[in-house]
């Protein structure tokens, strides 16, 4: 077992703080507050090749796997959990497309997203289909060359910017059977926004309502064959979990590092106030958290790989690294006291990115339903 980063590893890591501690952050504070959301940033972390980090170098990508990609979805959330998750999101279509695309769907698609050049999202729930995401409603009907797709999306990450939009959308008849994937261009004559959430945080990432009203698409742009969807989904959802686990870390490692440099700086009863038995106790909790989520993070991304099961991995990595985060950002509040409730400290925002990942691709108790269901058949642990 090596627990040293690769050189690869750490270059991705150097490359990405550098860019977001120098650009990103430069913006973060103010555009958190107006809600702005600057596509520019992901065609420069395109050029800087990190948009495309798992997906094979014949469609443009790094063709490195997830163990790297991990790294600069982790650098990025320390600085902004929103361009962390826009980074990831826009994977997310470039993954399925490597694994369940048509050729010509990988040549159109991926190379502009992985190059940074385009946004990509991922849409699958509904009003009444969250949880439960094989119940959802949007149709797909077959007319001729084309589907004509008709319903209203939900929860939609960034589609407001995004060029390729990955839908699911039922063909067939009720369940997971009956469920397709398409990929949406933007601009598709019927493909509309409907209302942009107004949210407790992460407010440079927009979360959208999709209005689909006789969108044709071309039967060209259905991914695998009908009644693929919701595998299609499942296998997309595991991955990415990963990254929303590493998502996690990056938010935590910021509150930490924010709470250690406090404890040392702030003076109470004469001395540091992390001379104080409570407040080490606090940091060490918080720092041994850290450090198991990042273990069970980084087994996932090995275990995804080196092409073996990761389901479960991937679930139990995204509970455990984003309710960490939670902890973790929570405490880290606390410890900074009056201060850590003000904005005049980026611990409030932690605060806040660190509750939607124990929503965002599943909520923590979905994960613990897939966990639970492999342990009910294990024997042995
Ligand atoms: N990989 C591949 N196939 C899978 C799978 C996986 N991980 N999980 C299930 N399947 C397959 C099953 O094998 C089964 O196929 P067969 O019948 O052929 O065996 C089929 O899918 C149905 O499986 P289940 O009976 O397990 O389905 P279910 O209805 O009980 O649902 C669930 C399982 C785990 C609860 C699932 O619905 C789920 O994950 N729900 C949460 C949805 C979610 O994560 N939403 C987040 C959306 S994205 C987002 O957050 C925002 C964004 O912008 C990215």
């Amino acid at each position: 077992m090596n627990f040293e980063a690769t050189p690869m590893q750490q270059e991705l890591r150097e490359l990405t703080r550098k860019f977001a501690r120098k650009t990103i952050a430069a913006t973060v504070e103010q555009d958190e507050h107006d809600g702005t959301f600057r596509p520019e940033y992901i065609r420069e972390l395109g050029s800087l090749g990190l948009t495309g980090i798992p997906v094979p170098e014949a469609y443009g990508g790094a063709g490195l796997g997830y163990q790297h990609y991990i790294v600069t979805i982790e650098e990025l959330a320390r600085v902004s959990a929103a361009y962390a998750i826009s980074v990831a999101v826009t994977g997310l279509p470039q993954v399925i497309l490597s694994s369940f695309g048509s050729e010509e769907q990988k040549q159109k698609y991926i190379p502009k997203l992985a190059a940074g050049e385009g946004v990509g999202a991922f849409s699958l729930s509904e009003a009444s289909s969250g949880s439960d995401a094989a119940s959802l409603r949007t149709t797909a009907r077959r007319d001729g060359d084309h589907y004509v797709v008709n319903g209203t999306k939900l929860w939609t990450t960034q589609a407001d910017s995004s060029d390729v939009i990955l839908l699911m959308a039922r063909t067939g008849g009720p369940g997971p059977k009956g469920i397709s994937t398409f990929i949406l261009e933007k601009g598709t004559p019927g493909l509309s926004m409907g209302k942009r959430e107004k949210k407790m945080g992460m407010h440079i990432s927009h979360t959208m309502e999709l209005v689909l009203n006789d969108v044709r698409v071309p039967a060209a742009n259905l991914v695998g064959n009908e009644g693929d969807g919701f595998t299609i989904a499942m296998s997309a959802l595991d991955s990415g979990r990963i990254t929303i686990a590493a998502v996690g870390l990056g938010v935590a490692s910021a509150a930490l590092e924010v709470a250690a440099n406090h404890s040392r700086e702030r003076q109470q009863f004469g001395k540091p106030i992390g001379e104080q038995q409570g407040i080490q106790f606090m940091l060490a909790d918080m720092a041994v958290k850290l450090d198991a989520a990042r273990l069970l993070v980084q087994r996932a991304a090995w275990l995804k790989d080196n092409d073996q099961p990761f389901s479960t991995a991937a679930a139990k990595a995204k509970l455990y690294a984003t309710d960490m985060a939670m902890s973790v950002t929570t405490d880290a509040v606390q410890l900074l006291g009056g201060s850590g409730y003000t904005q005049d400290f980026p611990v409030e925002r932690y605060m806040r990115e660190a509750k939607v990942l124990q929503i965002v691709e599943g909520t923590n108790q979905i994960q613990r339903m897939v966990i639970g269901r492999e342990v009910h058949q294990t024997r042995e642990f």
